[in-house]
């Protein structure tokens, strides 16, 4: 390469040589290290990083045992880029409320590499298990007590995602013909398993500060629902998290109307936007109707399917079954790499510093716009001015390769859409998103007129 390339290292997590094999990683994705070109001279590089030369030899060691890159001995160390995955979708994903894509490729390559060298541990997992094992549980159940989430071994159900969780509790308490009370707006994948399972979901208008209650105990008391689906901390897609107050009550109809409360906390907040869990509310209240459920997919990676339910006792078994009837059991090999993932802290490792200045810079541009505009975790909820319709911003978006979601897909009709922070590769290129989107928006404005 003529121009040395230096990539930013304070943009990874973890000791200098990882996050420097995570540089090159990243930069194979975004093609700035193309197939067959040389990386720069160890030297030359530790100098321009101000690292030691060793650590940069440690890296590329790492770097060519993952098979990224190849040493030809006098040479020097030439990109191969076939091994590392592409990211699936070329086009900058707004649409999918991720993470972004910073370290998770080296942390999972790490948990593998080191699981690959454990005969013991690997014989352990590959076997039938009635129950998950007892190390996984704890590491778990560690875990959640941290983040002030109590709950014994045996409440703890794991499950391969949150969705498979949502269906599985739906699977286990509700038959055709019953029905499912949630919010108005919705993540799509909860009526998507009520229709599988022939059961009736019926919306609940929301306020700013969660279900409007009123509406709610009239629904409740004309329908008798077992199970109630609810989003407290991060609704999807609004961004409204519950109020206290809110949370109180509805864990008091929870125990006059004898319904559980689905609460899903799949949804990622900053660790500043996050809310004690109703769950934890209802077992200091010692109302144990609460159901909560959540994964690691908002967290690190939606591919890795780790997903878990948090039961009250009387309800264990049945849950156990229904997961028992869908899958036999959940994966051991991926609770294992969830745990080591867990154990290395390495869930969400740097990322909440990425999220929080992408959350500012579209919170500047809607107050720009002068929308109205929710922001929380990953997502953004924002309506638009009646002058633009979400389609047309939708299409004229997706014809520039930035796809956003539409207020439409979760039941919304009001001209609203759903941004999300993760799927950009880079700070640039969400800049660039950012621009795009603002610019779309006042053509839009401009040409209203020519719809004929
Ligand atoms: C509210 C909500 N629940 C559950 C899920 C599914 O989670 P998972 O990917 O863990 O299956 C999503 C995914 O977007 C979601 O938004």
């Amino acid at each position: 390469m003529s121009t040395i390339w230096t990539p930013d290292l304070t943009a990874f997590s973890g000791p200098k040589y990882q996050r420097l094999v995570s540089a090159i990683e990243q930069g194979i994705l975004q093609k700035v290290l193309t197939q067959g070109s040389k990386l720069p001279p160890q030297r030359r590089l530790a100098d321009a990083l101000g690292i030691t030369i060793g650590t940069v030899t440690r890296a590329y060691a790492l770097a060519e045992q993952r098979g990224y890159v190849e040493a030809r001995v006098g040479d020097g160390t030439y990109v191969n880029a076939s091994p590392v995955p592409e990211i699936g979708n070329v086009q900058l994903n707004m649409a999918t409320c991720q993470q972004p894509l910073t370290d998770q490729i080296s942390t999972l390559s790490d948990c593998l590499s080191q699981l690959a060298k454990d005969p013991t541990k690997l014989s352990q997992l590959l076997g039938y298990r009635a129950s998950p094992l007892d190390q996984h549980q704890q590491v778990f159940n560690q875990w959640l007590n941290q983040r002030g989430i109590q709950q014994t071994p045996e409440q703890l159900i794991f499950t391969h995602g949150g969705q498979q969780a949502i269906f599985a509790c739906l699977s286990a308490f509700l038959s055709t013909g019953d029905v499912l009370l949630h919010e108005q707006y919705s993540y799509p994948g909860v009526r998507i398993c009520a229709k599988q399972l022939g059961v009736t979901s019926i919306g609940v208008p929301l306020t700013h500060e969660g279900v409007d209650l009123a509406r709610f105990e009239a629904l409740v008391q004309i329908h008798h629902p077992k199970l109630v689906y609810l989003t407290l901390n991060n609704q999807n897609p609004t961004c409204i998290q519950y109020s206290e107050s809110q949370r109180q009550k509805l864990l008091e109809l929870a125990e006059q109307y004898q319904f559980y409360i689905i609460e899903d906390d799949v949804n990622y907040c900053l660790p500043e936007e996050w809310h004690s869990p109703l769950w934890q509310l209802a077992k200091q209240l010692a109302i144990p109707r609460v159901i909560y459920i959540s994964s690691l997919s908002k967290l690190f990676s939606g591919g890795l399917r780790q997903g878990f339910i948090l039961v009250p006792e009387p309800l264990i078994a049945q849950v156990r079954l229904a997961i028992h009837s869908q899958c036999w059991m959940v994966s051991p090999l991926n609770i294992e790499i969830a745990c080591q993932l867990i154990k290395k802290g390495q869930i969400t490792a740097d990322r909440d510093t990425i999220v929080r200045q992408r959350q500012r810079l579209c919170i500047a541009m809607g107050e720009r716009l002068k929308l109205t505009q929710t922001w929380r975790g990953l997502n953004g909820w924002l309506q638009l001015p009646e002058d633009i319709k979400a389609h047309h911003l939708v299409t004229a978006l997706a014809a520039k390769g930035i796809l956003i979601r539409n207020g439409d897909d979760f039941n919304c009709h009001d001209n609203f859409i759903r941004l999300s922070l993760g799927g950009a590769e880079n700070d640039t290129q969400f800049q660039h998103a950012i621009e795009c989107i603002e610019a779309t928006i006042h053509s839009l404005v401009q040409n209203a007129y020519s719809v004929v």
